[in-house]
């Protein structure tokens, strides 16, 4: 099969897809693949088979013309987290080419790109918490006192639409609200301004493959920052992760059975990511947000959890790949 690997992007997670897909691109099985990556840049689309050699995609029919033939894919590997390849965008496009890819479909991308949205969905959940929360629009006045009688300090203020905790502020304070308001709204013109809920930090990866829902072993995390910002993510030792989390066996059936249900509720495909924190003495799991395109860099939690698994990245790749493209 002809793949194309989609990578690069217009937010500032860039750099992240860049080396996601150099993960994914180093385990893809070249038995089964010819695999093509494709940067996604402001200035085009490039296939890049050298150095300072940029073939642009034909955006058409999603086609490029390479040693003399014209190349056109079976499928399409996305691995841009954010927009335009998280957001819904690009699966609309290629449905409209008639091209499959790896991830959730448009409708499930662009609803669960907006953590506002996503969590008027999941509520109901049976066994599932959400902290409670506005949405601000750019366009509409902010009453900082309305937030104040509805909402008990501290807060997380948060780009409804961003990724890799950029743009996001905790408020403990009422004064640094309107500054953490402002910040968000640099990246986003909608922002969620939500209870912050304390517990321990998990993350989960949920996946179907050989047509069954798989939930993979949750990760801890654990950072003596503030919260889990965009360098204790990048950044090697800031935090601790711990795969598979240290707990009990209750509360892991309890979370693959919540992570089950928001996958099947979403109707999501491929590979996603769904972040919750769990209160008290191993109590109530709140959900925080679902990643369609979790990071797969080296050190990210997906590659981690599918080798606590049990399994390599080239067999999860391929089976992820059948499971979306055939
Ligand atoms: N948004 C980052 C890439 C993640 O969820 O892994
Ligand atoms: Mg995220």
């Amino acid at each position: 099969k002809i793949i194309a690997l989609l990578t690069g992007g217009t937010t500032n997670e860039w750099v992240i897809s860049v080396k996601s897909a150099a993960t994914i691109a180093h385990h893809l099985d070249t038995d089964k693949f010819e695999v093509y990556k494709i940067m996604l840049t402001q200035q085009g689309w490039f296939y890049e088979p050298a150095d300072s050699v940029k073939i642009e995609v034909d955006k058409n029919d999603f086609s490029l013309h390479f040693n003399g033939r014209k190349v056109t894919f079976d499928g399409v590997f996305i691995a841009i987290h954010g927009a335009p390849g998280e957001d819904g965008k690009l699966q609309g496009y290629f449905d409209m080419l008639h091209i499959p890819y790896t991830t959730c479909d448009a409708l499930t991308s662009a609803v669960t790109m907006n953590k506002g949205y996503t969590k008027a969905i999941v509520n109901g959940i049976s066994d599932l918490f959400i902290a409670r929360s506005m949405q601000l629009f750019k366009h509409m006045p902010v009453d900082l006192s309305s937030i104040k009688e509805e909402l008990t300090l501290p807060y997380f203020v948060k780009p409804n639409n961003g990724g890799s905790s950029i743009g996001m502020s905790k408020v403990k304070n009422q004064y640094d609200l309107k500054d953490a308001i402002a910040k968000a709204f640099k990246e986003d013109d909608q922002l969620l301004i939500e209870e912050f809920i304390s517990g321990r930090e998990f993350t989960v990866g949920v996946v179907k493959l050989d047509g069954k829902i798989v939930v993979l072993p949750a990760t801890e995390v654990e950072t003596a920052k503030e919260f889990f910002d965009f360098d204790a993510k990048y950044t090697p030792g800031v935090a601790t992760e711990t795969t598979p989390a240290p707990i009990r066996a209750d509360t892991r059936a309890r979370v693959e059975k919540i992570a089950t249900a928001v996958y099947e509720k979403l109707n999501c495909r491929g590979v996603v990511r769904i972040d919750f924190i769990l209160t008290g003495d191993e109590g109530d799991f709140y959900f925080i947000e679902i990643n369609t395109i979790p990071g797969q860099t080296a050190t990210s939690f997906i590659p981690q959890q599918v080798a606590a698994h049990g399994m390599d990245l080239k067999t999860f790749y391929s089976k992820l790949i059948k499971e979306t493209i055939s």
